[in-house]
């Protein structure tokens, strides 16, 4: 088959891979119609996830039909179109039967920390990913959904990650009637996480990034209040001046290790790097949200530690809830948003490439080149290997 393949930091390549098979009675191989880049993929892209192999096929995004099943997967069949979630989970552990899927304790041999997710590194199992024409898809019995016949298959993909985070992402800002929640980050994600915190009841939704294509797409999409923080003297000042200098209620972290803004923060977490991550964003967040106020992060830090501000953190009382989204849970709700036409998450691609120009596709969306949002890639007919 045809797959991109990691050759080191900037280096992607279009390669034939042999097929995948199925190697487990739980799996299922499904021929891949649709898959996306992430902001989590530009992690592993620029290099700063530990254990990133070449040879790797990264991919944690995508729909499929269903080519083949094991003999214990008896919920899906050939033929079957899905939508498969990024995180693979088992569904008996016990995280998993509290659906937090995110953390399944049964698939990830690598790490006790993180559970495991497609087409990622390592450290998140090895799994290869969608970014091809062919995934193994292990549990397949409990990750994969059918896609409804009405939905539209862009809004499946975005389905299997970036809407459910960002709707996770406003759920565990634990927004109440009213509040005032702040995103950090105009991404997919914090566009989503925007989006979703007005679906909990927030009464006031500030967006902040540097990049004004973003803020101006979120400015009409989310609605939303926007400011870019490079034209701000002081970021946590201003977001006090406007919320009386109370601060905001919620601040979410949808940006993560590889945050501009502060830049002995950018050098020490990005570019040398001796922290897992700037942590500029979180930091702003926990600066600029009330006493007693909620930080939600899903922006991805790496592994051991970063200089975060925690002493605040303290005196101020604040709740912190962060996680990888346990997609699968969300999805049901998500659904229902998508059929009643309160939310259309294939509004927020810009790009389509065939799966053929990936390489292109992680340049554009990573230097965010030609006003790139959400770069989706569609595999061509197969060629002869
Ligand atoms: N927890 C999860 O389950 C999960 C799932 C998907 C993605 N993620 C993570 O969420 C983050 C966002 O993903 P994405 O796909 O939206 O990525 P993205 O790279 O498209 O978006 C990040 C945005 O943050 C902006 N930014 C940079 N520094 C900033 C700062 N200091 N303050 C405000 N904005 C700043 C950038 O300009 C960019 O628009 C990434 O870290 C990704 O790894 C987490
Ligand atoms: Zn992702
Ligand atoms: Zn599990």
């Amino acid at each position: 088959m045809r797959a991109m393949v990691y050759r080191g930091p900037y280096r992607i390549r279009m390669e034939n891979k042999p097929d995948p098979i199925i190697e487990h009675p739980r799996d299922a191989i499904v021929r891949v119609t649709r898959s996306a880049i992430c902001g989590s993929d530009l992690h592993l892209y620029h290099g700063l996830v530990p254990d990133t192999r070449v040879g790797q096929t990264f991919g944690h995004e995508f729909t499929g039909v269903v080519e083949q099943v094991g003999p214990e997967v008896k919920n899906l069949k050939p033929g079957d179109n899905v939508l498969v979630p990024f995180n693979i989970s088992c569904g008996a552990c016990f995280f998993c039967r509290k659906e937090l899927y995110g953390n399944c304790h049964n698939v990830n041999p690598m790490a006790s920390a993180v559970g495991a997710i497609y087409g990622y590194s390592h450290t998140a199992g090895g799994y290869d990913g969608g970014q091809a024409e062919y995934v193994r898809v292990p549990m397949a019995d409990v990750g994969p959904r059918k896609i409804p016949d009405w939905m539209n298959i862009e809004d499946a993909v975005l389905l299997t990650d970036a809407c459910p985070t960002g709707y996770q992402a406003a759920e565990m800002g634990d927004i109440k009637e009213n509040d005032t929640v702040v995103v950090f980050g105009a991404g997919p994600v914090g566009i989503f996480a925007a989006r979703s915190a007005w679906l909990m009841g927030a009464g006031r939704v500030i967006v902040i990034d540097h990049l004004d294509y973003r803020l101006e797409f979120i400015r009409n999409w989310g609605p939303a209040e926007v400011y870019n923080f490079s034209e701000l003297r002081d970021v946590v000042q201003h977001i006090k001046e406007i919320t009386d200098n109370l601060g905001a209620d919620v601040c979410i972290d949808a940006v993560g290790a590889e945050a501009d803004g502060n830049f002995m923060q950018h050098l020490t977490g990005v570019k040398i790097p001796i922290q897992a991550g700037a942590p500029t964003a979180l930091n702003w967040a926990i600066d600029s949200v009330r006493k007693g106020g909620t930080i939600s992060i899903v922006g991805v830090y790496g592994p051991t530690f970063n200089l975060v501000s925690i002493g605040d953190v303290l005196n101020k009382g604040l709740r912190i809830n962060a996680n990888q989204a346990s997609v699968k849970r969300h999805l049901p709700r998500l659904i229902e948003h998508i059929q009643a036409g309160r939310l259309s998450p294939r509004e927020i691609i810009t790009h389509r490439l065939p799966l053929e120009e990936v390489a292109e596709g992680y340049h554009i969306f990573g230097s965010k080149l030609e006003n790139c949002i959400k770069t989706v890639l569609i595999p061509g007919t197969r060629k002869a290997a």
